[in-house]
């Protein structure tokens, strides 16, 4: 049975499937070196954004396979470390995207209506009205610093309140920001229309200080800052000081560099509204977390692959299902084309044809790459580990796609992986095979080494090159049948009459190595290799044992 540790707050729910399937334990609050004592017992470990998990703390977790984030910001995990021990992170964007998208519309309204500090003011005794005048959303410019999830649900929600909407991200087409009612433009731009900034990026090595003193001098006079992403992000030093002599307005902040946050200079300041991390934190959204959390844990713990892993190449939601045929047929193709090669590859390229949006090429081309490498190397390697074992032993990993010339129907899908071996080896040829889905979405071998051929993408594969002549395939017929070994099919492909020829056999029976290497004592066969495809590499990342290099 799996284990798994809990090591932040997290829903009853999700504790409850959790439990349903695996051991589970919450420990809140662990230090970090009894969380490095205690780890080595865990398949998988779930934090929320109090547990820092360090490379220090990944390396001393002997079985971990998966880590997730009960939340989105996956800056308190070391993402880079995990993916080069094979740990699977998973996050769990989504459900509590409304939560912080209210919180940091509540926080704005706060923050105009100076509602924190009225409270405490009528509650101290005091009927102070004119001193708390504030001001409205209506009609303000609202710059959006990052249009993902929640600065989308932001801009939906500020519309209705009346607010002009600016946003600054460079990742997301003009178009997207239109789509919400609001126009996009550089950052320096939005700072200096804007009546409040609002935050809605994450924390990486470009955002960190990316409102600094020299930005926030950048702000329209007399405008707000609203902060519901990650602390880091805004300089708290310079923003006390913007406050302090005027600059800005007002700040709200949910996140802080250090947290928890004991002492700052904004708690000085009248004009700030301040929470400890709460964006998150309604109970419909730790529900939903808790519950995603959960689930995808004990999914990725069972090799399935999931849709909200980080290291990963993303996946759409619900693109999954059309995923795993191509995942199959590209670890089928790299591992056959591993089988075909005699010594060491140099080059893999891996090429898409057609629609290769469909196919999702960064994934089927890791799945390729782990087919490739898990035959030719012998290593135990992962959808996560892939690029990382290639680079590591020094194979170059080129992608291609083919979507046809202009006047020409696009090609069908497919994929054609190739490998070029290293100048001066005995086999110095490139190698290629080729593949294709069915109809009905099975997976096919199209071609090898440039011969068409069509085969099932499967089962206990012969592969003959030889040259076309008579006596050759009976010749191969004749040693499986006298070694007991039983021809399901056979399929022979070639250049021209007599000319080189490859013979694809497909075998009830596993071919022996030494009656493989009876057939390489054939006159007239030039190279012969046997794969066992029947048992394609399962598509969970996190369900193979980690490369333990
Ligand atoms: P998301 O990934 O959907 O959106 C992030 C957006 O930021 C993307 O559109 C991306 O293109 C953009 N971006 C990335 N780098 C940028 C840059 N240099 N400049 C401008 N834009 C950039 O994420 P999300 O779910 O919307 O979450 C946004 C942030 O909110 C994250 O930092 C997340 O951790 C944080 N968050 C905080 C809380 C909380 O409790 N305070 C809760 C949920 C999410
Ligand atoms: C997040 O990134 O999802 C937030 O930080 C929420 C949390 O605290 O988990």
């Amino acid at each position: 049975m799996f284990k798994i540790l809990v090591s932040d707050p997290m829903a009853e729910a999700g504790l409850a499937i959790l439990r349903r399937g695996a051991a589970t334990d919450l420990r809140v609050g662990l230090p970090a070196d009894e969380l490095r004592r205690v780890l080595p017992d865990y398949d998988a470990l779930i934090v929320r954004s109090e547990t820092k998990v360090t490379a220090e703390i990944l390396a001393a977790g002997a079985r971990l396979r998966v880590v997730t984030r009960a939340g989105v910001g996956t800056d308190n995990i070391d993402v880079a470390a995990a993916t080069e021990r094979g740990v699977l992170v998973l996050n769990t964007p989504g459900p509590n995207t409304i939560a912080a998208a209210e919180h940091a519309l509540a926080l704005t309204l706060a923050l105009l209506r100076h509602i924190p500090r009225a409270d405490a003011s009528l509650r101290a005794g005091r009927w102070e009205r004119k001193a708390f005048v504030g001001r409205e959303l209506h009609r303000k410019t609202l710059g959006i610093l990052g249009l993902g999830r929640i600065g989308r649900e932001v801009a939906i929600r500020a519309r209705a309140f009346g607010a002009e909407l600016l946003v600054y991200d460079p990742f997301v087409p003009p178009a997207a920001a239109e789509a919400v009612g609001a126009r996009a433009l550089p950052l320096d731009d939005v700072l200096a229309r804007a009546d409040i900034v609002t935050l809605h990026l994450p924390l990486l090595p470009e955002t960190r200080g990316l409102l600094g003193a020299r930005e926030l001098a950048r702000m329209k006079p007399g405008a707000y800052l609203v902060n519901c992403a990650r602390g880091g992000i805004v300089d708290e030093d310079a923003l006390a000081d913007a406050l302090h002599g005027g600059q800005l307005a007002g700040a709200a902040l949910d996140v802080f560099a250090q947290e928890p946050l004991t002492a700052s200079p904004l708690f000085d300041l009248p004009n700030t509204v301040l929470t400890p991390h709460l964006a998150a934190s309604s109970e419909e959204a730790q529900l939903g977390v808790g519950i995603v959390a959960a689930e995808s844990t004990l999914a990725a713990l069972r090799g399935e692959l999931v849709e909200n892993a980080v290291n990963l190449p993303g996946l759409a939601p619900g693109a999954l299902a059309a995923l795993h045929p191509w995942l199959d047929l590209a670890g089928q193709l790299g591992q056959l084309l591993a089988a075909t090669l005699d010594g060491p590859a140099r080059e893999l390229e891996i090429g898409f044809q057609g629609d290769s949006a469909a196919i999702n090429s960064a994934l089927v081309g890791a799945a390729a790459l782990r087919g490739f490498l898990a035959a030719a190397v012998g290593e135990q390697v992962t959808l996560i580990t892939a690029r990382v074992v290639a680079e590591r032993r020094g194979l170059a990993v080129g992608e291609r796609f083919v979507r046809g010339g202009r006047d020409a129907a696009p090609p069908a899908p497919g994929l054609r992986v190739a490998a070029a071996a290293p100048a001066g080896a005995a086999d110095g040829h490139e190698h290629t095979v080729a593949g294709a889905l069915d109809e009905a979405g099975r997976g096919r071998i199209v071609a090898i080494d440039g011969f068409p051929v069509a085969l099932d993408a499967g089962g206990r594969l012969l592969l003959v090159a030889h040259r076309d002549q008579p006596g050759r395939i009976g010749a191969v017929g004749t040693l499986l049948g006298q070694r007991g070994i039983n021809i399901a099919a056979m399929q022979v492909g070639r250049s021209r009459v007599r000319g080189d020829a490859v013979m694809i056999v497909t075998l009830d029976d596993p071919l022996p190595r030494p009656v493989l290497e009876e057939m390489r004592a054939i006159t007239g066969l030039s190279h012969a290799h046997y794969v066992d495809l029947g048992a394609p590499p399962p598509n969970g990342a996190a369900s193979e044992p980690r490369d333990e290099e």
